[in-house]
């Protein structure tokens, strides 16, 4: 396998990526036969982008920008895309359509906005939410308001069950590729090197797994944000991302829980709460998987939410009564949900596949955070209940791989460490346990630096927190243990993400993933190969 790399080292423009990124040039090799419209056509010549340019000019009006595609809970039929604007716009549409088909009648695009706590800036952002799409369809659409020309992208519905393979992709803990504000939060070259990187991969959708942009410690969180989605657009306009929260999405004093901004600026499967926790747990079924994100500060007991700077600088942070440390904030509504989720998922007869993408682990062999005990006692016990296949996480920043485990080890009973089933690394059966992976070089210049890993190869766990308050962080009390359940580790390349290859009908009555990691040197815009290994399990149906 060749590495993959940008052609041209520097990250893809936003201009660059507008200019090429016309109807046409979408619809070049993405585009299958008998690909149909979601909205019947109306006359030839009426439905082109060049009608909307004839709209009566507001001067100045804001563009469309930080465009991002995000799965309905159903992947062949629903999904939803969003975007943002400078400032507000007079009628945001969509416009739906599909190859050679030209584009459907404008659909109006929901409002959401947010104001950001820190600075006072209102956000505006704009969704759109399509239902009723054909399965395995490549669509095109073009987002507009008054004014502004028109702003295109693409997607692919999932293919239905077994129907046909496909990939995804994941990776956390990006950060963003140049400062912002007064340059508090963390970036790097490899946060932009990273998405056309894993955009030639060509995933039909991509996991995020949290630490997106790290805006909660910046002084300029919605500059954080912007430069986050519009880096990611070249791939997140083209293909649904789907994330997770981690601590560093929950910006205290924007919202109960701090996510306000995450909510805001995502449309993501409905998961049955109330409007507060939208977004913060759901899932979504794709061919023959069911993914399921989960909002893991709700279980862990590390305070991995504070920021001094949001503490010193929210305006009327201590009588807002503002606090970043939010462990059992739903009240164990998250669990109840997670469990009946998992029980359906696993009834069904055309999902073979849980997949859970969350941020903090439940297993690390480093002394960066560490693993959470608080996810071993709240999530493990439903992992091996309902038969979870892969866990992909983040929050340690870097790469590592368990074995399947289920149950735990009986040396040190409190520390509830993860049994191993098996010792083969390259070939693992998932009906055994759940292997997790630690996916967290997506590109924060604070990556996992080789004295952290624990080079006995123990695993390093949160055990507790110190006393702490809104202003003073709680700091973790951390053990060791030992680490049979460590697969693979890399402590040669700092920056990555993996791809996942399903095959729905396998040989022999299975269907199977295949991984690869890609690695990346710090400053290198290359990703190689470095790791690969094939995940089994017997077909449901
Ligand atoms: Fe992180
Ligand atoms: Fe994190």
């Amino acid at each position: 396998m060749s590495p993959l790399g940008p052609s041209d080292s520097s990250p893809i423009s936003r201009r660059r990526f507008l200019r090429g990124l016309g109807v046409g040039s979408v619809a070049v090799g993405a585009l299958g036969a008998g690909v149909m419209p979601l909205i019947e056509a109306a006359p030839a010549g009426a439905l082109t982008g060049t009608s909307l340019l004839r709209q009566p000019a507001i001067m100045g009006a804001a563009v469309p920008e930080q465009l991002h595609v995000q799965y309905g809970a159903d992947a062949a039929t629903e999904a939803a895309v969003s975007w943002a604007t400078a400032e507000r716009v007079s009628r945001p549409k969509l416009r739906l359509g599909a190859n050679d088909a030209g584009f459907g009648f404008p659909i109006d695009a929901e409002e959401r906005v947010y104001t950001e706590a820190l600075t006072g800036q209102t956000v505006y952002t704009y969704h759109v939410a399509l239902n009723h799409l054909l399965a395995d369809t490549q669509y095109l659409y073009q987002v507009f308001n008054a004014g502004a020309e028109p702003v295109s992208g693409g997607f692919r519905t999932g293919p239905r069950s077994r129907s046909k393979p496909f990939r995804f992709t994941s990776y956390g803990d990006q950060s963003i590729p140049s400062p912002v504000g007064l340059g508090l939060g963390p970036w790097s070259p490899n946060a932009g090197y990273i998405v056309p990187a894993l955009e030639a991969t060509e995933p039909l959708f991509h996991l995020m797994n949290g630490d997106l942009c790290y805006a909660n410690i910046s002084d300029d969180p919605v500059a954080t944000w912007a430069s986050f989605f519009n880096t990611t657009m070249p791939s997140a306009a083209n293909r649904p991302w789907m994330p997770c929260s981690g601590n560093h999405e929950n910006e205290v004093g924007n919202g109960p829980e701090g996510y306000l901004s995450y909510q805001t600026r995502f449309t993501l499967p409905d998961n049955g709460e109330p409007a507060a926790w939208q977004g913060n747990w759901y899932s979504f079924v794709v061919g023959n998987i069911c993914v399921v994100s989960l909002n893991n500060d709700d279980v862990c007991l590390q305070d991995g939410a504070f920021s001094a700077y949001r503490a010193a600088h929210v305006p009327n942070y201590t009588t807002n009564g503002d606090n970043p440390y939010i462990v059992g904030y739903s009240g164990g509504a998250q669990k109840i949900w997670l469990e009946h989720t998992l029980s359906h998922a696993r009834l069904r007869p055309d999902i073979d596949w849980i997949v859970v993408v969350m941020h903090q682990v439940a297993m690390s062999s480093a002394h960066f955070n560490g693993a959470d005990l608080g996810i071993r006692q709240q999530w493990l016990p439903l992992f091996d209940k309902y038969g979870v296949d892969l866990v992909v996480a983040g929050h340690e920043h870097h790469f590592e791989r368990t074995f399947a485990v289920r149950g735990t080890l009986p040396q040190q009973p409190d520390l509830l460490t993860p049994a191993p089933h098996g010792t083969d690394s390259q070939l693992i059966d998932t009906t055994k346990g759940t292997v997790h992976m630690i996916i967290g070089g997506g590109g924060n210049p604070g990556f996992t630096p080789l004295h952290d890993f624990d080079m006995p190869h123990d695993g390093v766990l949160i055990v507790g927190v110190n006393p702490g308050n809104p202003d003073v962080q709680h700091t973790t009390i951390t053990t060791t243990e030992q680490a049979p359940w460590s697969a693979y580790r890399d402590i040669t390349t700092p920056y990555g993400f993996a791809t996942f290859d399903v095959v729905p009908l396998a040989p022999r009555g299975t269907t199977t993933i295949a991984v690869t990691h890609y690695g990346a040197a710090a400053g290198s815009p290359t990703y190689s190969p470095v790791d690969r290994f094939t995940l089994v399990r017997p077909r449901r149906g």
